[in-house]
């Protein structure tokens, strides 16, 4: 199972390219799931179809998904929070509670639930040859795909403070004895505690997922238009995923007129010097812009890898 992001500024055709991929590799025999996560779902829009949380057939080859971040983030908070619930059950009279319940004010959330989201697909959908994302507009998307690196460094450090717990806790239970109160049982050693095996099982499948997304099986595609504001986002975004060490393999020109080609031209190569080994399709602007965006003709099946 391979993975294609479909990254870029709000409005440069990301949704579009992303739909034409995904019904052009279908058109060829393969498996394709398209999923967005961008939350102005246009996926739904572009295939004349209401899309959800649960994959649609759309075709033989072709399932279509959005992913409804107001669900995913009420999904995520009322599973963490009632997973913090059973494990401390023990501090109950402290009113933890109280605290549990504003979680849902965090930021961070909606990003949170997309990547929980994300991993649940790319660990789950194996079936698929191929899995289609289109993005949220860059800023978030970028957020989103740092998680797994900014998570496993915050996994590291919250493992070391657990650590140290239950050692004081293991030295005061030998000093004190057996604690003898109903109901409540603490764990001493890291292989009998809760919050440890969590964190390690978090830590687990984060680092399957940052192993894939900087892999072979994944590609990012950076959508962009022949114009100075979307030059200078994707020169971010490109830094950004470099810093990110995800593989930038793609960049689509889109929206170019033939009068304009010059300039077309000039911005591509202020964008691409410098990463030769990236592939690049230009995408002509269609006069007038086209309903069904997945149909158009260019193809891109050859590029995204
Ligand atoms: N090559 C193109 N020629 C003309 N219009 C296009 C082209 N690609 C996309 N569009 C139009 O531009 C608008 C934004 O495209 P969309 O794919 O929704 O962008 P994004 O997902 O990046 O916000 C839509 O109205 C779409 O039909
Ligand atoms: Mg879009």
């Amino acid at each position: 199972m391979k993975t294609v992001f479909f990254t870029g500024k709000g409005g440069v055709g990301k949704s579009t390219m992303a739909s034409a991929a995904a019904w052009q590799l279908a058109s060829t025999g393969k498996r394709v799931l398209a999923v967005s996560f961008d939350p102005a779902h246009n996926l739904g829009d572009i295939f004349g179809l209401k899309l959800t949380n649960k994959k649609k057939k759309f075709d033989k080859k072709l399932y279509l998904m959005e992913v409804n971040l107001e669900k995913s983030s009420s999904k995520y908070i009322k599973d963490n929070i009632s997973l913090l619930e059973s494990i401390y059950s023990y501090l109950k009279p402290f009113n933890m509670e109280r605290y549990f319940q504003v979680l849902k004010y965090s930021p961070g959330i909606e990003e949170y639930a997309s990547l929980t989201a994300l991993e649940e697909l790319i660990r789950t959908e194996k079936n698929f040859d191929y899995i289609i994302v289109d993005t949220p507009p860059t800023g978030l998307t970028i957020r989103i795909l740092a998680l797994p690196l900014v998570t496993l460094s915050w996994i590291d450090r919250l493992k070391k403070i657990r650590s140290s717990i239950l050692e004081k806790r293991y030295t005061i239970h030998n000093i004190n004895g057996k604690i003898s109160e109903k109901g409540v049982k603490l764990a001493y050693k890291e292989t009998d505690d809760m919050v440890m095996k969590k964190l390690s099982e978090i830590e687990t499948r984060f680092l399957a997922l940052k192993s894939f997304l900087e892999g072979d099986n994944n590609s990012i595609v950076v959508v962009f238009n022949p114009d100075f504001l979307s030059l200078r986002e994707s020169q971010r975004l490109i830094n950004d995923l470099k810093e990110l060490h995800l593989p930038f393999r793609t960049a689509i020109n889109n929206k170019v007129e033939e009068r304009y080609i010059k300039d077309a031209e000039d911005i591509e190569k202020k964008l691409l010097n410098e990463v030769p080994s990236v592939k690049r399709l230009r995408i002509k602007r269609i006069e007038p812009p086209p309903e069904k965006g997945y149909t158009i003709n260019e193809n891109l099946t050859g590029v995204l890898f």
